[in-house]
């Protein structure tokens, strides 16, 4: 078997909080290959950004990588001297955060923070350069690129903002872009906008893309493989079709039963009764068995994972599965 680009293997990450240990990422497992798009979804707090951070190192004090390994093409990026993370980060990983001012610098023209984000992996000549900018803001969509350069983020739409940090992104060709649900703070036609584009870029560049998602639905337009988040905890991973046609994890139904395009009309929506457990005190066993319909004694133990063919699942009596 070939290595995959990503093979991350019981990654966890916690922070040391005043109340405790928060187990944001427990013992997290999953593999993207070259080009391929990994849809990682669940509720808010289940551990995706900070997942999506552990992958780059962009874990700060109070919080550790407590265990794992991150590798890329077969290299381990924990641990690994901050030196030779900084050559991968950017280059050969980068991350569009949901939030494009994370990335870009309210008192520095687009142009001139796109020419230091390119300075810090390449040397090209003025022209050059510009050249390579202009090229990827017009990838992105963004009109008039050669004039637009000259301008300050806040003179931009959101969505053109984001589109900048997805070209900062796109920069150096990477090889794997994780995307921490850029599109959430847009307008619902932005979003499908900005999400079609990006796909096909992907597509066309050969690029490997984890799409960050509290939103099944924009996964499911997204995603060659879905991997789904629950408390610190991937329950249920899979080929897209697969998963969203015949879900295995009782936790996985609930989210398409929420998702108005999948529920047959005139049937009421069905929201997952009760709330996300505390990542300070998780109970023992499964963390979805407190809200799950068919929990049963079992439960409190915690569920192996069960793989079978490209799908995996962590419970105990999974659905639609011979019993
Ligand atoms: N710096 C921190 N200190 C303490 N806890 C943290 C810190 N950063 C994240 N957490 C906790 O880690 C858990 C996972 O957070 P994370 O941001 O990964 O969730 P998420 O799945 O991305 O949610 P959302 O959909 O809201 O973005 C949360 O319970 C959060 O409170
Ligand atoms: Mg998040």
């Amino acid at each position: 078997m070939t290595t995959p680009l990503l093979e991350v293997i019981d990654l966890s990450t916690h922070f040391a909080t005043r109340e405790g240990v928060v187990k944001a990422v427990n013992g997290v497992s999953f593999s993207v290959g070259r080009g391929e798009i990994l849809g990682l979804v669940g509720e808010s707090g289940s551990g995706k950004s900070v997942t999506g951070f552990s992958l780059i190192g962009l874990i700060d004090p109070p919080g550790r990588i407590a265990g794992g390994t991150v590798k890329l093409e077969g290299r381990d990026l924990i641990g690994m001297a901050p030196a030779a993370l900084r050559a991968i980060r950017g280059k050969r990983i980068s991350m569009v955060f949901q939030d494009p001012s994370m990335t870009l610098n309210p008192v520095l023209t687009v142009g001139d923070q796109m020419r230091l984000a390119l300075r810090a992996h390449q040397r090209l000549s003025g022209p050059e350069a510009q050249r390579r900018l202009i090229d990827v803001l017009s990838r992105v969509g963004i009109p008039d690129p050669a004039r637009r350069l000259e301008a300050y983020p806040h003179q931009f739409s959101g969505g053109m903002r984001q589109r900048i940090a997805i070209a900062i992104a796109l920069l150096h060709g990477p090889e794997l872009v994780i995307a921490d649900e850029p599109t959430t703070a847009l307008d619902v036609s932005i979003q499908a906008q900005i999400l079609t584009e990006m796909k096909s870029l992907a597509r066309e560049t050969g690029t490997a893309l984890i799409w960050i998602s509290h939103d099944l639905a924009t996964i499911s337009s997204m995603a060659d493989r879905i991997a789904v988040m629950y408390a610190g905890r991937i329950v249920e991973s899979g080929p897209t079709a697969q998963v969203l046609r015949d879900p295995r994890h009782p936790y996985t139904r609930g989210l398409l039963e929420s998702l108005p395009a999948t529920a047959t009309a005139g049937t009421e929506l069905r929201s997952i009764p009760g709330t996300t457990p505390s990542l300070l005190r998780l109970p023992p066993g499964c963390p979805f068995a407190p809200r799950c319909p068919g929990a049963q004694a079992l439960c409190a133990a915690e569920p192996p994972e069960t793989a079978v063919g490209a799908r995996a699942y962590r419970c105990h009596f999974p659905l639609g599965a011979a019993a």
